[in-house]
């Protein structure tokens, strides 16, 4: 176990080390077990959380609010429309000012091409750690949560043939930062990871080259696929979702109308049937009932998606019981 976190931010899980991740799944499977049986953990005592959000949520916000609550401090929801941030307030302010208010900032901004480096303004301004509740790039709660999970179900996760894959959606062009957390993480933790594709939906090449070397070196792989099927063949995990193909086109309405393209990548029953038997099927939800996924998969005995989701809490207060 490693102590000595507190203070650190945790903007992408690629700035801590697989050891200081241990640790995260360690001390989230003692708060989860701790919750469990009603013991109180109250870690936290009258420290408090400032949530700043720039897009809708609604696990990242509740799990975060309701985890500073168990550890006995409290949550504060700041959303940036409600804020003067339009009128002025800059990066430098929020980081100083929130900090000097509260002992963490967690922040959620997805704007392509400027989320990142919002977070990373802030975090260079402010005294407290900085969180991110998701941004352009990276969506690390998420796929520490993913992690958590996959570990709970499946062991560890070297040698696992993990297919992270896109799927059609039509609601609005999500961000690439589930992608491509996982496939840094999982990478790390020796798993096979496959990235299933349509060609318009790649990933940066620098993030792929990243997973490529965390691969080489934990004794897992990255493969590239460009038919839906395949990637499903023989997986132990599979977690198809949509992301927009923003490496194409930086205008919404132009990546809608390239991923009508793609409308039969939805994950059915037949092609879970194409997974190893004791697949499970994973998705960080909301999730296009219908359209990204059948009801019959999402609501069936081989998704673990109510559990993946409770795991955001838990990872996100071991997190937060660490570092603030
Ligand atoms: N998975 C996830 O981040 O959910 P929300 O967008 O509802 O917070």
């Amino acid at each position: 176990m490693r102590t000595g976190l507190r203070g650190r931010d945790l903007i992408t899980c690629e700035e801590w080390t697989k050891g200081e991740i241990d640790t995260v799944m360690e001390v989230a499977l003692d708060l989860k077990r701790r919750r469990a049986l009603g013991q109180p953990h109250a870690l936290l005592e009258d420290k408090v959380l400032a949530m700043l959000f720039f897009f809708s949520s609604t696990r990242t916000r509740a799990s975060f609010e309701a985890g500073m609550a168990q550890l006995g401090g409290h949550a504060q929801f700041i959303e940036s429309k409600t804020t003067q941030i339009a009128h002025g307030d800059t990066a430098k302010e929020i980081g100083e000012i929130l900090g000097r208010y509260n002992d963490g900032i967690a922040i959620r901004h997805v704007d392509w091409k400027v989320g990142n480096g919002y977070l990373r303004e802030v975090a260079e301004a402010s005294r407290v750690p900085v969180l991110n509740m998701q941004c352009d790039l990276y969506h690390p709660f998420q796929a520490l949560a993913d992690l958590l999970t996959i570990i709970e179900e499946k062991g560890d996760p070297r040698g696992l043939t993990i297919d992270v894959s896109y799927a059609y959606a039509a609601s609005y062009q999500k961000p690439m930062s589930v992608p491509i957390s996982l496939i840094l993480l999982l990478t790390r933790f020796g798993a096979n990871v496959r990235l299933t594709r349509p060609p318009e939906f790649r990933l940066h090449t620098e993030f792929m080259d990243q997973a490529a070397g965390y691969a080489r070196a934990s004794g897992g792989s990255l493969e590239v696929l460009e038919d839906f099927d395949a990637g499903f063949r023989g997986a132990d995990v599979v977690y198809p979702k949509s992301w927009g193909c923003l490496l194409e086109t930086d205008d919404a309405a132009a990546s809608a109308t390239i991923s009508k393209k793609y409308t039969d990548w939805i994950c059915d029953e037949r092609r879970m049937g194409l997974a190893a038997d004791d697949a499970i099927y994973m998705h960080c939800l909301p999730a296009d009932r219908g359209i990204e996924v059948t009801d019959a998969v999402i609501d069936g005995p081989q998704s673990v998606v109510y559990d993946e989701a409770e795991n955001r809490l838990h990872v996100q207060k071991a997190v937060m019981a660490l570092t603030m």
